[in-house]
């Protein structure tokens, strides 16, 4: 009979006692339940709520529990309705009357939050730790291609040039974000809500705050409701995670075009890419459109969740034991996302050659040229039409910028002298760009430096 079953005559019905049980995924907070409970037990103890005595031995009694589950000595039942059923129901196997005093004034509802944040709350410092490796990585092979060239893109159409350390810095700022963002929720996750009971909290002389500091939270909940019906956390981490996945998928996407026989901008080592079973030539990219396709099943969790939460009235409804697959899911492709590109990244090889001779080709330093007539006095809207113009005579002659001779500049506008052809020359109009944020070698090395410091 299950703990609950005192006013039942019957057993549950065995498919349906299936369908309840959360165990199956709930059993990865077992750790967190234990936790939890040892707080709650001290302070039920220390409160005289229940014997020293018992809350001692229940402390015991737990721990060694934790420790037989770790060791695997205690197998996790698959059959038991969830995993603080399961842990209640071994420790009162074990305790007799004493380990059923456990339970005082508390529900599995406010247990169950706790569990979450507790597990979450380890997870976003794990997700944390993860990112500042992904954000070194991008910063290392960023520091070795300070001065390879390549053309920057708007609209997918050549731009101005910048560098590829430039373009791989972009995404350590989205990245630093990212963290930032983890830092907040985890600020707003870290209210204790043991203590809400099963929603109108509780009549016994609970010291919520003792718990508090047991378990290392900032604040308790002001609202025993909200206390045990709030998943804010879960929505937030899951749009954390999502817009994590959305920073991998843009960069997983430019890698896949980057690596096609159109660009040959990169190539990835044979280790991190596959092949295909009828096509003998074929090096696929598989790794980032996987990260690009997963990216949408975390959006899905994301939606999920909002969709579980918007129709709940207060409190607990047993919609919420959902909130778990979602949030798990999202977290574990995360993880696994992020330790996957990081070795990518650290062995994919650039053809520099192929970044510079693409920048070549298309016209990316027509503002660069616009700023020299610019500089020598002409409006910049006036300096935009000669170039403008020169551009077009280049591609009806089959010429760049660099190909033209002086009289041909002459031609377009006297302003025009030798040392237009220093001023387009594509390293210089990087070296130029020194302004904050800007692609200059020296500037993007002092940006990686300042974030190394902070790492
Ligand atoms: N397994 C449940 C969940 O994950 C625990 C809370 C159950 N509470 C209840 N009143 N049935 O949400």
């Amino acid at each position: 009979m299950a703990l609950w079953g005192a006013r039942f005559k019957k057993e549950l019905n065995s498919k349906v006692n299936d369908f309840n049980s959360s165990i199956k995924f709930d059993s990865k907070f077992y750790k967190e339940d234990i936790e939890g409970s040892i707080a709650h037990v001290t302070m039920l103890g220390k409160q005289e709520i229940i014997e020293k005595e018992s809350s001692q031995s229940i402390k015991k009694e737990l721990k060694k529990i934790k420790e037989e589950i770790e060791s695997g000595s205690l197998i996790i039942d698959e059959t038991a309705e969830d995993i603080h059923m399961f842990i209640e129901t071994e420790l009162t196997k074990r305790l007799g009357d004493i380990g059923k005093k456990l339970h005082t004034a508390r529900s599995r509802n406010d247990q169950v939050t706790l569990d979450l944040k507790l597990y979450l709350r380890n997870q976003i410092d794990i997700l944390i730790e993860k990112l500042n490796c992904l954000i070194k990585a991008f910063c290392k092979k960023a520091d070795k291609n300070l001065d390879v060239v390549m053309p920057g893109y708007t609209h997918m159409q050549r731009a101005q040039p910048i560098t590829f350390a430039h373009h791989l810095m972009a995404y350590t700022e989205m990245f630093l974000r990212d963290i930032s963002r983890l830092k907040d929720t985890r600020k707003r996750m870290n209210v204790l809500p043991l203590g809400s009971c099963a929603l109108a909290g509780t009549t016994y002389n609970i010291d919520r705050y003792l718990v508090k500091e047991l378990l290392d939270f900032d604040e308790v909940t002001q609202n025993s409701l909200d206390g045990v019906s709030d998943r804010d956390y879960c929505l937030e981490l899951a749009s954390d995670i999502s817009m994590i996945m959305m920073h991998l998928s843009r960069i997983s996407e430019e890698i896949i075009l980057w690596s096609s026989w159109e660009f040959k901008f990169i190539e990835l080592d044979d280790a991190f890419s596959t092949g295909s079973s009828i096509m003998p030539q074929k090096k696929n990219p598989d790794i980032t459109e996987l990260i690009r396709g997963k990216t949408g099943r975390v959006y899905g969790d994301l939606i999920g969740l909002l969709n579980l939460m918007k129709g709940l009235p207060l409190a607990y409804n047993k919609d919420m034991q959902e909130d778990k697959e979602a949030i798990f899911d999202a977290v574990e492709t995360a993880k696994i996302c992020i330790d996957t590109f990081i070795p990518m990244l650290e062995t994919m090889k650039i053809n520099k050659n192929n970044m510079r001779e693409s920048a070549n080709k298309g016209f990316i330093n027509a503002t660069d040229c616009s700023d020299y007539l610019v500089k020598k006095g002409m409006p910049f809207r006036d300096a935009y039409k000669v170039v403008g113009e020169l551009v077009s005579y280049c591609i009806d002659n089959g010429k760049v910028l660099e190909t033209l001779s002086i009289e041909e500049y002459k031609n377009a506008n006297e302003l025009f002298e030798e040392d237009i052809y220093k001023e387009i020359s594509l390293e210089n109009c990087i070296e130029k760009r020194k302004v904050v944020g800007g692609p200059a070698p020296s500037t993007v090395k002092k940006h990686i430096e300042d974030i190394m410091k902070n790492m």
